[in-house]
């Protein structure tokens, strides 16, 4: 084990009855570092979060969080645990809920109140949970799981149902809180919005992490090819086609596919092409493409 991770996990395996929902993973989560776990519906990130707070046993393997067990009083003060579906009550105002968790875990309210702000709620404050937006509710939520600066935010799914403004705005105050040291784990489905957003990816496949490393990393790894777009001058596609092959597109475009390591050869290869070239355009492979690649779907237009 790293004494210095936040969160250590080690060939876990969770089973319930015959259904076996995480198979041997070991992740660390370091300081200040933001780890997203993605996988589809059933994947097992639910049940990884379930486990590092200690509500469930693992069949094999070892937890520390800050160095001790999932479920103990110095891991529970360490994490703080947004759910997939955060419920408070309709009645109470977010003035109200965010008083009532502070208090929970021993902090000053008047220590707490400022999340509100921080999240982009604070104008609501005064309003019953019941009247906000799912938006508003997961800010809340957000809020409540930041009170007393956690060492380990874990976040399930925590932006589901967010509009990108929204999203844009939750990753916006993670940056900042993982910038003062809070570490965070969160599960998503949705792979776009984490790009740049994220440090680490772990992707999780039928219970088992498939890769786990930054998208540059992955990318690499996954050695998936690059494309280049080049639009030849007015008459010369056919030309610009014989030098370089590649597919035709739209009559006056050829598309290059090369392997990422060969890109500047082949970019040196289309100066010399000179005038017959107006444009060039460089799509590399996004995160969407490295997570299909690792959890096992074939990726359109790429060889296999
Ligand atoms: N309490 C439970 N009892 C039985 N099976 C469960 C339970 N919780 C989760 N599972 C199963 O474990 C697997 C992983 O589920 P989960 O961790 O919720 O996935 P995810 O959050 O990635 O969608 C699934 O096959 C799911 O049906
Ligand atoms: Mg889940």
């Amino acid at each position: 084990m790293t004494d210095a991770a936040i969160l250590t996990v080690e060939d876990l395996t969770i089973r319930f009855g015959a259904v076996t929902a995480i198979d041997g993973v070991s992740l660390s989560v370091m300081p200040g570092e933001r780890v997203a776990v993605l996988g589809h519906n059933g994947a097992g990130k639910s049940t990884l979060f379930k486990t590092v707070l200690g509500f469930l046993k693992p069949a094999a393997g070892r937890l520390a969080i800050v160095g001790a067990a999932p479920g103990s009083n110095v891991a529970r003060r360490a994490v703080s645990y947004l759910p997939e579906q955060v419920v408070f009550p309709k009645g109470l105002t977010g003035t109200e809920v965010l008083t009532y968790f502070a208090r929970l875990k021993g902090v000053a309210p008047k220590a707490a109140l400022p999340l509100l702000e921080t999240v982009g709620i604070a104008a609501a404050a005064n309003r019953a949970v019941g009247t906000y937006s799912k938006g508003m509710r997961q800010r809340l939520g957000l809020a409540q799981a930041l009170i007393g600066a956690p060492r380990l935010l874990l976040l399930d799914e925590p932006t589901s149902g967010l509009d990108p403004v929204s999203r844009h705005e939750f990753y916006d105050v993670l940056e900042a809180s993982a910038r003062a040291g809070t570490s965070v784990l969160l599960s998503s489905h949705s792979l776009s919005e984490i790009e740049n957003r994220i440090d680490r990816i772990a992707i999780m496949a039928k219970g088992q992490l498939r890769a786990e490393g930054s998208l540059a990393e992955l990318s690499r790894q996954a050695g998936l090819p690059v494309q280049i777009r080049v639009e030849a001058a007015a008459g010369r596609v056919e030309a610009v086609q014989a030098r370089l092959g590649g597919e035709r597109v739209n009559g006056q475009s050829v598309v290059l596919t090369c392997r990422a390591e060969d890109k500047v050869g082949t970019l040196a290869r289309l100066a010399a092409l000179g005038p017959d070239i107006v444009d060039i355009g460089i799509a590399l492979p996004d995160l969407d493409d490295v997570y299909r690649h690792y959890s096992g779907i074939p990726i359109e237009g790429a060889a296999q």
